[in-house]
This record gives C-alpha cells, sequence and structure tokens, in this order.
C-alpha cells in the first residue's frame, strides 16, 4: 500500500522507454519520494522509495524525450497537455490588480451563473496545489438561488437542534478543556451567529449563504491534508473574480456539520460524502454593488527568525 487517498491506496507505476532514455537524470533529481534512479546512464524505477510513487508525474511532465510514463493513482498519459504560452502569464500589476480589486460579495444579482462559468471556476480550482496526489478535495455544488436558499433553511433548522452546544451551562462546563480563547469565540461569536442565522431567516433574510446563485463547498476525506480544500476554495474564488463575479468564502458551516448522527443525516442529505477536518463554502453571484475604494489589509505581524 501507498500514501492512501479516498480515490487511490496504491503506487503509481513507472514505465521507463529504454530506448528513449538519454539518461539526462533530471527525473532523478526532481523525484521527491526517490522512486527513480540512475544506473548505467539510463534511469530506473527505484527499490527505495520512501513511500511508492505518489503520481504526482513530475517525472513524466519533465522529461525532455517522453521515455517515461506514469500510470495508477488516477494518473494517465491523457493528463498531460501542451504548456499555455509563458507569454501569457499575468504579470505581478495584474494579480495585484485582480487581489486588491476583490471584496467579499453579500448581495447578488438575481442572475443565474451560467453554466459554462462554473466549469471554468470548477477547471481552475483543479489546478490548485494538494498535499499528495491524487487530490482529495471533493465538491458539493448548489447551482441556483433556489438551491443555496433550500440548503440555508435547512442548516438554520439543524441548528435548532443544537442550541444546547451554545447553552451557557454547556459553554461553562466546557470552558475548563477548550481553554479561555475557544470560550470568548463562542461565547462572542458563534453563540450570537446562531441567533442571527436563524433570526435573519424568520426575517426572510439569508445570512447563511446570502441567496447567492451559486455555491461550492469544498471538503476532503479523512486522509485529506486539512489545507487543500482551502487552497481549492481560494483557487475557485480567485478564478471567479477574474470572470467577473462577486465571492464570498463561508466559515461558519463546514464545522457544524462534522459530528454526531445530526451531522451525518445533514450531510447525507446534501450529498456530502465524508466529513473532514477542513472545508469551506464560497459563494458565486454578480454583484449588485461596487466598491469605489480598495482597503489595505495586513498579517498579525511577520517575523523573520
Ligand atoms: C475562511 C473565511 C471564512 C469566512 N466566513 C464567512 C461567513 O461565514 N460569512 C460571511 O459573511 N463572511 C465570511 N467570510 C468573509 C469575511 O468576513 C471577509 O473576508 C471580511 O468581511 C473581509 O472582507 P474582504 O474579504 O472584502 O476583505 C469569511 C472569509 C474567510 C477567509
Amino acid at each position: 500500500m501507498a500514501i492512501p487517498t479516498s480515490r487511490s491506496k496504491e503506487a503509481g507505476s513507472i514505465h521507463i522507454n529504454d530506448a528513449l532514455c538519454k539518461g539526462c537524470g533530471t527525473c532523478v533529481a526532481i523525484c521527491s519520494d526517490q522512486s527513480l534512479v540512475l544506473k548505467n546512464e539510463k534511469a530506473f524505477p527505484s527499490e527505495n522509495p520512501f513511500f511508492g510513487c505518489v503520481g504526482c508525474g513530475h517525472c513524466m511532465a519533465i522529461c525532455p524525450t517522453g521515455a517515461i510514463t506514469i500510470s495508477g493513482r488516477t494518473l494517465n498519459s491523457n493528463d498531460f497537455f501542451d504548456l499555455p504560452d509563458k507569454h501569457n502569464n499575468p504579470d505581478y500589476k495584474q494579480l495585484m490588480t485582480l487581489f486588491e480589486r476583490r471584496r467579499s460579495i453579500r448581495n447578488f444579482k438575481d442572475k443565474a451563473v451560467e453554466p459554462e462559468i462554473v466549469q471554468k471556476i470548477l477547471a481552475a480550482a483543479q489546478t490548485a496545489p494538494m498535499g499528495l496526489p491524487p487530490s482529495d478535495v471533493h465538491v458539493m455544488v448548489l447551482d441556483s438561488r433556489s438551491k443555496t436558499r433550500a440548503f440555508a433553511k435547512d442548516y438554520c433548522e439543524f441548528l435548532e437542534g443544537y442550541k444546547w452546544f451554545v447553552s451557557n451551562w454547556f459553554l461553562a462546563l466546557m470552558r475548563p478543556f477548550w481553554g479561555k480563547s475557544n470560550d470568548e469565540m463562542f461565547r462572542g461569536f458563534i453563540k450570537p451567529l446562531f441567533k442571527v442565522y436563524s433570526e435573519g431567516f424568520k426575517n426572510n433574510r439569508n445570512l447563511v449563504n446570502y441567496d447567492a446563485p451559486l455555491a461550492m463547498y469544498f471538503y476532503g476525506s479523512p486522509f485529506t491534508d486539512p489545507a487543500d480544500p482551502l487552497i481549492a476554495a481560494t483557487y475557485a474564488m480567485l478564478a471567479a473574480e477574474s470572470l467577473g463575479l462577486g465571492t464570498c468564502m463561508l466559515g461558519a458551516v463546514h464545522p457544524m456539520i462534522q459530528y454526531g448522527s445530526k451531522g451525518r443525516r445533514f450531510r447525507e442529505r446534501h450529498g456530502i460524502k465524508y466529513s473532514s477536518r477542513e472545508g469551506l463554502f464560497v459563494v458565486f453571484g454578480y454583484p449588485v454593488y461596487t466598491f469605489k475604494k480598495g482597503i489595505k489589509r495586513s498579517f498579525a505581524d511577520i517575523t523573520y527568525s
């Protein structure tokens, strides 16, 4: 067994065409698994890899003569394509323009996001880096306003059944276990959030996902690096911005639907296949309002050690 993901538990297979290999050693140098060795100026699969080929495809993508074929771990030769021209890369200024113009958008026009735009966002998000190939990110898409609203309604009803979770007696009980910062977070944010969501919905205001015409939930499996869904969500967000959409990340749904039989039933109702350590919703749509200024942001700190 190689490094497991929900999609693949076997190592990739490495095939080297001896006639094509010129023994340049580039594949050996870039393989971080030590899956390849050079013997008598030819590349060979190694007998002592660290984990077994994870199917990152780097050796196949870098080989100057096309001597390497990797298969397995969902990878095959059709997954390799000619690189787009480097001159079409956005430069720093263009990227910064996209980043600086982005704002979290919570007011969306009642206009559907076209299916081809949805596909473009998904295609871009699939280029995101991942902890270990093949990507173990799962995506649940709600592609209409009625679907995001139905999801939000169900979520508010689901939270009603968890009111004890933010009750004063439970928070007092938990404080010695989860500490001061969590206690402050629950009392100052999570508890009021429960109220805001459910009262909002009763007053016909969907504050869970803002009646967006499109939402995507990026989540993992028990094998997924927790960062992977968040990185994919970020790529989706930026791709959508480049396509003229407004976006907003939503962190408040994922943690609540992970636990217990109620959480499992909620996930099942919405076709969410796994509970996972991290996950993130992103909502998308055409914005109602246009910001007139950018907002300068900063990190909490930057230290060099
Ligand atoms: C991880 C993450 C989770 C977020 N969760 C929510 C959320 O649940 N609801 C919401 O309205 N905004 C949410 N936001 C949006 C932030 O509140 C938003 O980034 C903040 O208002 C700053 O605005 P800006 O993105 O325009 O700089 C989230 C953002 C991030 C990065």
